[in-house]
């Protein structure tokens, strides 16, 4: 689908779509943000071309507005030649690739059209190896706690009988039943620490804000890096889509900040405002190393890409702020204006299934 007011920019890429080799575009012309989004809703599309100033919507907001809606549409997105620092904006927000007006040959307009099907369709695939992934540490998190952790507490407790029971023991017998009760505790206790940092329950009983609280509780005593944790009193419960996003990326910031910034404090919050959900860590450490100037996009590691994704999937963006005084990781979800359902008594998460709508406040609110 091809998004585009202008009538001669239209015509000249509807040309170039034509020319294009090699593949059957059928593309389909629309000239306002708000027809996109109605056809949108009805049809399937492979790829999105947005023109950002359209009579009813301009600039990034176009972009934020339509993947709002249809978080899991690959979009390209035309830049105007005067916003050199417009493409590096939008794939921020993420669109799959930028293509500057009347400076891309037709070769090159197909190679990124297929590009970003292609990327869609790996980031696709990375989303839902997240989301088994996460099932499964749940899965084994609860195995270990309540089959093992189980067992071990049996076992405790016999052996604690044993050594109530029997008053003919010899020191060497009873050293080692004492010995035997020590293991055990220890067995229990780097169990259940185990099978926390694989899937903290928390996160489904009590929400986001325990669970960050827990995480950097257990982060700050294993690294020495003192983390201050800021989130609103009233903050309500989200899916479990977004308070799992929202703490693994929070995890993912706090590692980065222990193994490459050497900074010796963070800060993690959460603001709630009417429009956007966000999660912001901060360190101040050395920084980010950027690529050349030419992108000013970090060097990614799995890590990064990994909380890019997982974003992007939920409709919202990553944006990372960085240079040697520090760095500010901000994951942002829009909401709509409304405010989310509160969540009277915690009761069991429900898997919220895939939508092509994004989260608005109440499909967010678990
Ligand atoms: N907080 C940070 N401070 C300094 N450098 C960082 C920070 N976070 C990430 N980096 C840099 O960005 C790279 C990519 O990070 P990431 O995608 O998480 O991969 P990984 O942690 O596996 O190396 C890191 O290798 C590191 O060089
Ligand atoms: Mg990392």
């Amino acid at each position: 689908m091809l998004v585009e007011d202008n009538p001669t920019d239209a015509l000249l890429l509807l040309e170039k779509l034509r020319e294009v080799s090699g593949t059957d575009f059928a593309p389909t012309h629309v000239k306002r943000l708000g027809d996109a989004m109605a056809r949108l809703a009805k049809e399937e599309f492979d790829v999105v071309i947005l023109d950002l100033g359209l009579p009813d919507s301009r600039g990034t907001d176009t972009l934020v507005r339509l993947r709002k809606h249809f978080p899991s549409l690959p979009v390209v997105v035309l830049t105007g030649l005067d916003d050199s620092g417009m493409g590096i904006k939008v794939l921020q927000l993420g669109a799959q690739d930028y293509l500057v007006k009347g400076q891309f040959p037709t070769p090159m307009l197909g190679r990124s059209l297929q590009y970003a099907i292609e990327r869609h369709r790996s980031g696709l695939a990375l989303t839902a190896q997240f989301r088994t992934i996460d099932d499964e540490r749940r899965r084994i998190a609860r195995d270990l706690h309540d089959s093992l952790g189980q067992e071990l507490a049996a076992l405790s407790l016999n052996l604690g009988w044993i050594k109530r029971s029997v008053s003919t023991l010899g020191k060497v017998a009873e050293d080692a039943l004492d010995e035997s009760l020590a293991l055990v505790k220890r067995c229990s206790q780097e169990i259940r620490d185990f099978s926390y940092l694989l899937y903290p329950p928390m996160l489904d009983e009590s929400g986001l804000a325990a669970a960050l609280e827990w995480l950097i509780k257990g982060f700050t005593a294993r690294s020495d890096i003192q983390v201050s944790l800021d989130v609103p009193n009233d903050l309500p419960r989200w899916s479990r889509d977004v308070e799992t996003a929202l703490y693994r990326i929070s995890q993912e910031c706090l590692n980065n900040a222990f193994k490459h910034s050497g900074s010796l404090t963070a800060q993690v919050r959460i603001v709630h405002e009417p429009s956007r959900l966000y999660l912001e860590v901060s360190d101040q450490g050395r920084g980010i190393h950027m690529r050349p100037a030419v992108d000013k996009l970090p060097r990614s590691g799995s890590g990064i890409i990994g909380m890019r994704e997982r974003m992007w999937e939920l409709g919202g963006s990553l944006d990372i702020d960085s240079d040697e005084r520090g760095t500010t990781v901000r994951a942002i979800l829009p909401l709509e204006e409304k405010p989310p359902k509160r969540r009277k008594e915690s009761r069991p998460p429900r898997r919220s299934a895939r939508r092509r709508r994004s989260p608005g406040a109440d499909d967010l609110a678990a």
